[in-house]
């Protein structure tokens, strides 16, 4: 199985609006499994197929805490049918904007129905982390990333130093040395 190139930010890819699948089929399972090697590969907890290119409504995540241990979760179509009143802050960060962080506000219980690898419909009560990243890799199939949730001043700075590391990265290809893939720092808060 081959690992998938992952888009950073900013990508017009990366604010799309993802389209429902129609059946979980071969390609769609293929789709999860090759998501799912390229999350743990990277390494990250969560990924969304408009990630690595795909416009499909594709999220695969693993959470591996004290409190929480999901195992591998594959999903087409999630959408959240309940949320909570009660909020939570996480300190976020996303494979797609690499190496950047920010607290954002969400609700901190949600439900979350969805179709299996199988293509079976599933619902699930998520909390604490896995109600953050849920919600986080719901937002990547309608072209929402987290730092579309913080300040419009905080977000173009770091939409800048991306781009900056994006070039710098491009000269230092051009120059022979191998372009490095993205350090992620902490895989627990890249979701
Ligand atoms: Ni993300």
């Amino acid at each position: 199985m081959a690992l998938l190139p992952i888009l950073t930010a900013p990508d017009p890819r990366l604010k799309k609006k993802s389209k429902p699948v129609e059946t979980v089929d071969a390609d769609v399972r293929r789709l999860m499994d090759e998501m799912l090697e390229t999350m743990y590969a990277a390494p990250g907890i969560g990924l969304a197929a408009p990630q690595v290119g795909v416009l499909k409504r594709v999220i695969v995540l693993d959470i591996d805490r004290e409190e929480v241990k999901t195992g591998p979760l594959l999903m087409a179509n999630p959408e959240i049918v309940e949320a909570s009143d009660e909020d939570v802050s996480y300190e976020e960060g996303c494979l797609s904007v690499p190496e950047h962080y920010s607290e954002v506000v969400r609700p901190a219980k949600v439900k979350v129905r969805y179709l299996d690898r199988d293509g079976v419909a599933q619902e699930m009560a998520c909390e604490g982390l896995l109600a953050t990243c849920v919600q986080h890799e719901i937002d990547h199939l309608d072209g929402i990333l987290f730092i579309d949730h913080i300040s419009a001043l905080k977000r173009n700075m770091i939409l800048r130093k991306l781009l900056k590391a994006r070039k710098e990265k491009e000269r230092e290809g051009a120059e022979g040395k191998p372009a490095s893939i993205h350090e992620a720092t902490d895989p627990a808060h890249t979701l």
